[in-house]
């Protein structure tokens, strides 16, 4: 390697050691929970989480409840249930009370929902939106701001704040952006937004599995999210749905369905919405989806949240490098360092500014320039599969890494 290629060396010295903080890591005995091939380092979670052995219990138990019990399964099996007793479950992880939050739908339906109750509320304002939103929140904003007559304001995502103003009905957004893992402040957004008298819609699709989320300590408003990424529901799984409750009596579902009546099984041939979140669900929920999803949450909600944004991708900065260009680093910070270091180098090569990139950025560089490992990398920045994740899959992947990197030296033990 040339004299100005960074070097990184990673932290303990010997696989025994790696093996030892595996087996100190309290999140270490999560990986047996899900059913994933021996030999491969998952890191794909962000996109399709990995399988709960459970999942398999409880799929295998609801086609029997399909076969046997038929269309009596609704009420005896709990089917009609599901979409508020898993919503309640997945409030838990937002920090939301019951009766907040349901589950049904997708999140580009279940975001036109929001969009369109918002903008019913406070007519007239604007949608405003970061330009680098998903895709599908791009799109569906379009479309309720043209159904509203009203204008799309889209703004670079460090320009979202100072955007946020009287004239402004709506704001909707992704809490920690899908290509560069940046968070936005949850509180202090949505006190802005109540300030210009607006709401704000949040897109928690990488934040929920990811990083703790207190929707009701933020005073959040409305917020959708899947959960076939970091909460491991499935392909396909359903999304969910959170409506703040001091707003339930005034927010209406622009898709209203039997399963959002109060009385669906009244029959009733006028809308009579449901009192609180429930107005939202429109119509029958996928029950074998939901049964995979049920595993996969309450698996999640004996997970403490926090130890998993602590973990590998997330940990502390490695030591000072004792020789300059040269870092040595810990397994928890193992794959940041990499990336980051990465990152720097690709931004300096082309000459552009390297510093004040917050940490992520860097990492997302990084990321961007390990070509096809990419999309690994991001999982393991990203969080969510942190908890079946182990220290020796660190150390492999920095061997990997060191691979794919050519201009990058990593000495692993
Ligand atoms: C941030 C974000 N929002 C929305 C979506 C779309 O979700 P769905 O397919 O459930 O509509 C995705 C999918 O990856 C996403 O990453």
């Amino acid at each position: 390697m040339g004299h100005s290629q960074p070097a990184l060396t990673l932290r303990p010295s010997s696989r025994a050691e790696f093996l030892r903080l595996d087996a100190e890591d309290p999140l270490a005995p999560v990986r047996e929970e899900f059913d994933l091939p021996a030999e491969l380092i998952y890191l794909d979670g962000n996109s399709l989480g990995a399988m709960p052995r459970e999942a398999r219990n409880r799929l295998s138990e609801a086609t029997t409840q399909w076969a046997h019990g038929l269309i009596s399964s609704w009420n005896d099996a709990g089917w009609a249930e599901a979409p508020t007793r898993v919503g309640d479950k997945i409030g838990r992880l937002l920090g939301a009370r019951p009766s907040e939050v349901v589950m049904g739908d997708n999140t580009s339906v279940n975001l036109y929902k929001a969009l369109n109750a918002a903008l019913s509320l406070h007519r007239g304002g604007a949608i405003l939106t970061d330009e680098q939103n998903f895709p599908t929140d791009l799109y569906v904003a379009e479309a309720v701001a043209k159904k509203w007559g009203v204008e799309l304001r889209r703004v670079p995502r460090n320009q979202l704040g100072e955007a946020i103003q009287h004239g402004v009905a709506v704001v909707t957004a992704t809490h920690v952006d899908y290509r560069t893992g940046h968070m936005l402040e949850m509180r202090e957004f949505t006190k802005a937004a109540h300030d210009a008298g607006a709401l704000f819609v949040w897109d928690l699709c990488h934040s929920a599995g990811a990083v703790p989320l207190d929707l009701n300590g933020a005073d959040a408003d409305l917020a959708v999210g899947c959960t076939y990424k970091f909460l491991n529901g499935g392909p396909g799984a359903p999304a969910y749905f959170f409506a703040a409750r001091r707003l339930h009596g005034d927010l209406n579902n622009p898709i209203p369905g039997w399963f959002g009546h109060d009385h669906p099984f009244d029959f009733d041939s006028g809308y009579r919405p449901a009192p609180d979140a429930r107005r939202f669900l429109t119509g029958t929920p996928a029950i074998l989806s939901v049964a995979a999803l049920e595993a996969a949450i309450d698996l999640w909600l004996t997970i403490d949240i926090a130890l998993v944004r602590s973990s590998p991708g997330r940990g502390r900065r490695g030591r000072r490098p004792s020789t300059p260009g040269h870092r040595e680093i810990r397994p928890d910070a193992a794959v940041y360092e990499i990336c980051g270091h990465v990152g720097r180098r690709r931004k300096t090569e082309r000459g552009a500014e390297a510093a004040d990139l917050p940490r992520t950025s860097l990492c997302r560089q990084g990321r961007r320039a390990l070509g096809h490992r990419r999309r690994h990398l991001r999982e393991l920045l990203d969080g969510g599969v942190d908890s079946r994740l182990g220290k020796l899959d660190v150390l492999q992947l920095a061997g990997e890494v060191r691979v794919v990197c050519r201009h990058v030296e990593v000495t692993v033990p």
